[in-house]
């Protein structure tokens, strides 16, 4: 008997998805068997990878897969074939905004952190660094992303609209990680031009009210954009729309010294998707080089929302850990960089408990 079963469905997608998110599976494995769990994996094909086998970049049989999962594990798509064409009439990401879309994961959580030994890899001086910990609450099934598209011969256009309920019900998960952190919520958006912003504002203004403990700021995306950079410190959870979560997510990852650290969960009333911030990074494929750690910590926030607080925050611990023992990928080690299979190894290998020595050969040279 198991303690708890859990149907996970895995989109490993395009470029180096299959390779990150291999690991990530032998991460899961590793948090099995230490704590007496058993995790069934469903596998399908979007993005790319399902462009290329049926011609459609999200099946109705990957939908069909997600939806009966307890949660979904994606890897990444995209695939540079398609971005270099404006003509191709399916792309990739077609697949992804629409798994997003029919599986109604209408809030992206995207948390950031620093690890103290990585700081000098980071394009920010280190003093800029101290104490930073955000997370950005990005809308994901709304706005620019979402509106209708024309498209001309010589104009194009992209609507972007959303409504009240919209706002209400990603900004309600926002100020509630906000009660449960340091009390601080900045709404980023571009009030001073745009309509929909400014509803953003009225939205958020009028639910403070019922938050009188929480801190809410303002900040229109330019500013933001500097202020990331300028004193990132000053972020607690950052609420905003699709686009501007897009970006700045891309922006507020790099503090740490690497994209390839960080993790995201999305999620709406029913359904969950976990997912690297990062793309497919179609120059790495198939060369066991890519840094898995963000997928893991993905995993690791679906084993939050599965009640394995204890697995997670083991999961986690593995990562720090192997960090410290520079046991990591070139992306954030040049020196001396191990394989993306390796870090996979050496995290099992701590989440299992087992000796470090006789498997790692960064500490074993
Ligand atoms: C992301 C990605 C996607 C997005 C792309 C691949 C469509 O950049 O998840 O941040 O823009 O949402
Ligand atoms: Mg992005």
């Amino acid at each position: 008997m198991y303690k708890m079963e859990k149907n996970i469905a895995v989109l490993k997608g395009d470029g180096i998805g299959p390779e990150i998110v291999n690991e990530a599976i032998h991460v899961l494995e590793a948090v099995a068997d230490r704590f007496g769990h058993r995790f069934h994996y469903q596998f399908a094909d979007m993005g790319g990878v399902a462009i290329d086998n049926t011609g459609d970049p999200l099946p109705q049989e990957t939908v069909d897969i997600c939806e009966q999962a307890d949660a979904v594990l994606l890897g990444a798509i995209g695939d540079p074939k398609f971005d270099n064409n404006p003509d191709a009439a399916v792309r990739p990401e077609q697949g992804l905004l629409k798994i997003r879309k029919t599986l109604g994961l209408f809030t992206n959580v995207r948390p950031v952190k620093i690890y103290t030994t990585l700081e000098h890899l980071s394009p920010l001086k280190s003093e800029r660094l101290q104490n930073v910990d955000m997370v950005i609450y990005r809308e994901l099934t709304g706005g620019i992303y979402f509106g209708e598209k024309t498209k001309g011969a010589n104009s194009a256009s992209d609507l972007c609209s959303y409504n009240k309920g919209e706002i209400e019900r990603v900004a309600k998960l926002a100020f509630d990680e906000a009660t449960r952190r340091r009390h601080k919520l900045c709404l980023v958006d571009k009030a001073n031009v745009l309509e929909t912003s400014r509803l953003w504002r009225k939205v958020v203004q009028e639910m403070s009210a019922h938050y009188p403990e929480v801190e809410v700021s303002y900040l229109f995306v330019d500013n933001a954009a500097m202020q990331l950079i300028l004193n990132p410190s000053q972020f607690d959870v950052i609420l905003t729309s699709n686009m501007f979560g897009d970006i700045l997510s891309d922006e507020a990852s790099i503090l740490g010294g690497s994209i390839g650290l960080l993790p995201s969960a999305s999620f709406g009333t029913k359904y969950r998707l976990y997912e690297p911030v990062h793309g497919s990074y179609p120059q790495a494929k198939g060369k066991d080089i890519a840094n898995p750690i963000a997928t893991v910590l993905s995993v690791a926030m679906m084993l939050r929302d599965f009640g394995m607080a204890k697995e997670a925050t083991i999961v986690e611990a593995a990562v720090e850990d192997c960090i410290r023992l520079n046991i990591t990928t070139e992306d954030i080690n040049k020196e001396d960089a191990s394989k993306c299979s390796e870090v996979g190894k050496a995290l099992c290998n701590l989440i299992r408990g087992q000796s470090m020595h006789s498997t790692v050969r960064n500490l074993n040279p």
